[in-house]
């Protein structure tokens, strides 16, 4: 099972957004699973007890409550396993992000298009970089193309791959955790464009991860 840890330093960056659109885009091949490492907050865990409410409740991505196991005594133990398994994380790069980083194979940034959000990059790809991982910065709920275009070309300073998809700010990504859904699950064009953003990345990460 090849493990991938959403990481950032800044809030509210789309961490759990991706986490869980991308566990459950995953889980339409392979088994996907999340590790919810952001408590108290836990939105991927609170989205996937709404999941649950569906009838009958998919198959994936299966939640796993880790308990008082240290994550990378957890992530051995599933790694023999086929398939995805997402480290949902806080919004900090202290000790239990650093864990997040150690325990996965592939670690992706979210970040918004703002300067102070790319400026405040630094000390996410610093944890980053310590634990020779590899990496991939996505920039998301950017208002326009535009924005997405002048956001990568900031970004491109750092030495970390930067995808060339991003994911626009859209309706759907707010409205389809409301009912424990993912965007494909999802009825309308707003998440039709959502999930063909989604699957592009989705795409890039496994090449990049690959690569
Ligand atoms: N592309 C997007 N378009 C519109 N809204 C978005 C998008 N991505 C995320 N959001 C919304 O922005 C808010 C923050 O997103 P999310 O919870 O995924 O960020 P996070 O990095 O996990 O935050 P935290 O650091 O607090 O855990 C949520 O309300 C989410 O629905
Ligand atoms: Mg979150």
């Amino acid at each position: 099972m090849r493990v991938i840890a959403l990481v950032s330093q800044k809030g509210g960056v789309g961490k759990s957004t991706l986490s869980i659109n991308l566990a459950a885009l995953a889980g339409e091949k392979e088994p996907a699973m999340i590790i919810d490492r952001d408590a108290p907050q836990c939105t991927a865990s609170k989205w996937w007890n709404r999941r649950q409410d569906l009838e009958p409740p998919p198959a994936y991505p299966e939640l796993i409550d880790i308990g008082q196991t240290p994550l990378k005594a957890a992530v051995t133990k599933l790694k023999p396993q086929p398939g995805f398994l997402f480290l949902d994380t806080r919004p900090a790069v202290g000790a239990a992000e650093a864990e997040a980083v150690q325990a996965a194979d592939f670690v992706i940034v979210p970040v918004k298009a703002a300067i102070v959000d790319i400026e405040a990059i630094a000390l996410t790809l610093d944890i980053i970089r310590r634990l020779d991982r590899k990496a991939l910065i996505v920039v998301n709920a950017a208002k326009n193309d535009r924005r997405a275009t002048d956001a990568r070309a900031a970004l491109s300073r750092f030495p970390v791959s930067v995808c060339p998809h991003h994911l626009s700010d859209r309706a759907a990504y707010l409205d389809a955790p409301i009912d424990g859904l993912s965007v494909m699950e999802m009825q309308g064009a707003g998440a039709r464009a959502a999930e063909h953003e989604l699957r592009q990345v989705w795409q890039w990460a496994l090449e990049t991860m690959n690569g």
